[in-house]
């Protein structure tokens, strides 16, 4: 149980990241570089130009991870990264890398999943209490998570179409944001004084799954709407209402599935925790039943290489390390 550093890595999508954390809590640096200003210019993520950029800043993210932490390379004990899932060229930069740094300093390689880690960034801020349910919202996942115990992952609901961030950025762009358009229209829902009311699609009525797409051409059939009468539409009254729809939908299922399945916590996690609105409405509904609930900082909501050595630390325990032949997995279940 003695004071291990992990050096953790995390390329899945379109953020260069590396970490260092001491004993799986401790972060000493959590470096991010986003890629967005290239992305953007195409209205999304650019697989290849994310591959590309990935390899020019890779060893560069390694080297600022472990001259902010204050320690030498040296002092790796292990090294993580996500495996998936996530764009197989973006993947296998990072999974290059953390192989060659594993073989080089001959230390212990953990393959990691990405949705595990957004989980476990709330083991970053706080203890997580088990039996606990994660609500993950992010730009390419939406599940309702349960944790029975430690690391024992089971999907309860998921969505059937879009993801929430992924939602989210589809109504910005009707909206004329540029991409990734969740946190404008976080950001104009909050401001709006009207609200354009949508519908709320609640699926079977025991069913935990979400569906978002209807939800978005809603929105962008009001926006046809106005124009076909001449009218420009009232984009912060759209904004709210496809907010309060997304929260209601979201936040009703996880405080439902909660209750039925007597957990003793919520964790809420993945890009869209950022999202100001949800983070206020589930605080205040768990706030209401007593249910303790834990929420990482922005900064660790989105992706990030602190969380994927969060998750990789429980690995870390049991001693149950990758080999050389680990393999980048687009598509990987929890
Ligand atoms: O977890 P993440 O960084 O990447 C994935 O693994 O997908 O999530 C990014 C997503 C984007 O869709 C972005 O628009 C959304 O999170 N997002 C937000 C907010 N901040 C980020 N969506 C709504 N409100 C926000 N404040
Ligand atoms: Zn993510």
């Amino acid at each position: 149980n003695s004071s291990y550093l992990l050096l953790a890595i995390e390329t899945s999508c379109d953020e260069t990241s590396v970490a260092v954390v001491r004993d799986g809590r401790n972060v000493l640096s959590n470096i991010i570089s986003s890629q967005i200003d290239t992305h953007r210019q195409f209205g999304g993520v650019v697989p290849e130009i994310a591959s590309r950029k990935h390899v020019e800043s890779i060893t560069i993210i390694v080297e600022e991870a472990i001259r902010e932490a204050d320690i030498s390379l040296e002092n790796i004990d292990a090294v993580a990264v996500t495996q998936g899932p996530g764009l197989i060229g973006a993947l296998l930069v990072g999974v290059v890398a953390a192989k060659s740094l594993s073989l080089a300093l001959d230390v212990p390689l953990i393959g990691t999943h990405h949705i595990a880690g957004h989980i476990y960034a709330n083991h970053l801020i706080g203890d997580i209490v088990y039996p606990a349910l994660a609500l993950v919202v992010s730009g390419g996942h939406t599940e309702l998570v349960l944790l029975e115990q430690e690391g024992k992952f089971r999907i309860i609901g998921r969505t059937r179409d879009d993801a929430v961030g992924e939602a989210y950025d589809k109504v910005a762009r009707a909206l004329q944001f540029p991409y990734p358009g969740g946190p404008y229209v976080d950001k104009l829902a909050q401001e709006a004084t009207e609200e354009v009311v949508l519908p709320r699609s609640w699926l079977e009525p025991d069913s935990y799954d979400f569906s978002f797409s209807g939800l978005k051409s809603a929105v962008l059939a009001e926006i046809n709407r106005s124009r076909m009468k001449g009218e420009s539409p009232d984009f912060s009254a759209l904004a709210r209402g496809f907010q309060n729809s997304v929260i209601d939908v979201v936040t009703v299922k996880a405080m439902k599935a909660a209750k039925e399945f007597g957990v003793k916590q919520m964790l809420l996690c993945g890009g869209v925790a950022a999202n100001k609105g949800l983070r206020e409405r589930l605080a205040s509904l768990c706030g209401d039943v007593g249910l303790p609930l834990l929420i990482p900082t922005n900064k660790l909501c989105t992706d990030n290489a602190a969380m994927i050595a969060a998750a990789a630390d429980l690995k870390w325990r049991r001693g149950e390390f990758s080999t050389l032949d680990l393999k980048a997995e687009p598509i990987l279940s929890l």
